[in-house]
C-alpha cells in the first residue's frame, strides 16, 4: 500500500490551526487518502521548511500569517487571483515547480453569496481596511458585479493606493472612517485586524441600509466586537468568518485533489466546536 499524499498548513503560529481537522474531514468524505499536518515555520525560516517539505514529498500547502506574501514571492507560478492579492495561501508542488494560489477571496464571496443566501450583484458594499486581508477581497468581490465597492481605512492613502491597484477592474471609492459619515451600505466587510488588539473602529453611525449584512473575517468564540456593534447599530444580518475558513479550504482542497468538498456539515461541525 502506497503512504497517503502529504500536505500541510504552514504558518506562525500553528497550533490552533483548524485546517488539519477542515481537511481531515473533507479527505474521508471524498474518500482520498491524504495527510494534512499542521507545521510551525521560523519567523525567518519559511523558504526553507517549504524546501524541506517538498524534500519529504509534500504535494501542497496552505499558507497562513505571517508568509502569504513570502510564500507569494516564492511562487514560480501565480493564478491570476493571486497575483491580484499579492499573497498566497495555496500552493502545490509539481515537477519542480511551485505554483502559488489564493482562496481567501472566493472563500468569503463563496461564503457570503452561496452559504448565506447574500447575492452580492447591484449591492453597495463596503470593505473596512486595506491590508492583506482586504486586497484579497477585492477581485473576488468586484468579478461578483456589485454596484459599487468602497474602501475604508484608518490611514485614507492606503485606501487609495489599494484602489489603485484594481482600477483597471472597476473604479473603487477610497476614504478614511469619518469621512463615511452619511453614507449607507447593504454588506459592510471588517477586513481590519483591529479586534486582535482588542479596539473597536471609529465608525460613523447609519451605516448600514435596510436588510443589510455585516460580515466579519474574524471569528472567535461568541460575538465579535465588531459584530457587536453592528447589532447595536441595527444590522439585519450578522456574520463571522467561519464560514470563509471553510471555503477557502474547500477551494484549496479542490485544487489538488479535483473535487470540491461539500462544506455544510464541516461549518456546522466547526460552529458546533466554536460555542460548545
Ligand atoms: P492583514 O493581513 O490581516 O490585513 P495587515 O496587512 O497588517 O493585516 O493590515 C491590517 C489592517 O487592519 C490595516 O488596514 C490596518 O489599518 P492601517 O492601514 O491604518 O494600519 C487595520 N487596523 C489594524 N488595527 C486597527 C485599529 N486599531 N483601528 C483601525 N484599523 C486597524
Amino acid at each position: 500500500m502506497s503512504a497517503p499524499d502529504l500536505y500541510a498548513v504552514f504558518g506562525n503560529p500553528i497550533a490552533h490551526s483548524r485546517s488539519p481537522a477542515i481537511h481531515a474531514a473533507f479527505a474521508a468524505a471524498t474518500g482520498e487518502d491524504l495527510r494534512y499536518e499542521a507545521r510551525l515555520a521560523p519567523l525567518a525560516g519559511f523558504a526553507g521548511a517549504i524546501a524541506e517539505f517538498v524534500a519529504a514529498g509534500g504535494r501542497g500547502a496552505n499558507v497562513t500569517v505571517p508568509f502569504k506574501e513570502e510564500a507569494c514571492r516564492l511562487s514560480n507560478r501565480l493564478s491570476e487571483r493571486a497575483a491580484r492579492a499579492g499573497a498566497v495561501n495555496t500552493l502545490t508542488f509539481s515537477d519542480g515547480e511551485i505554483c502559488g494560489d489564493n482562496t481567501d477571496g472566493v472563500g468569503l464571496v463563496q461564503d457570503i453569496a452561496g452559504n448565506l443566501g447574500f447575492p452580492l450583484s447591484g449591492r453597495r458594499i463596503l470593505l473596512l481596511g486595506a491590508g492583506g486581508a482586504a486586497r484579497g477581497a477585492i477581485a473576488p468581490l468586484l468579478a461578483a458585479k456589485p454596484a459599487s465597492l468602497h474602501i475604508a481605512n484608518r490611514s485614507a492613502d492606503k485606501a487609495l493606493a489599494l484602489a489603485d491597484l484594481f482600477a483597471d477592474i472597476a473604479p473603487v471609492t477610497t476614504s478614511n472612517f469619518a469621512e463615511l459619515t452619511g453614507k449607507c451600505f447593504d454588506l459592510v466587510i471588517n477586513a481590519t485586524s483591529a479586534s486582535l488588539a482588542g479596539e473597536n473602529l471609529p465608525l460613523p453611525e447609519d451605516l448600514f441600509a435596510a436588510g443589510a449584512l455585516a460580515y466579519d473575517m474574524m471569528y472567535g468564540k461568541g460575538e465579535t466586537p465588531f459584530l457587536h456593534w453592528a447589532r447595536i447599530q441595527g444590522a439585519a444580518r450578522r456574520a463571522d468568518g467561519l464560514g470563509m475558513l471553510v471555503e477557502q479550504a474547500a477551494e484549496a482542497f479542490r485544487i489538488w485533489r479535483g473535487k470540491r468538498p461539500d462544506t455544510a456539515p464541516v461549518l456546522a461541525e466547526l460552529r458546533r466546536q466554536l460555542t460548545s
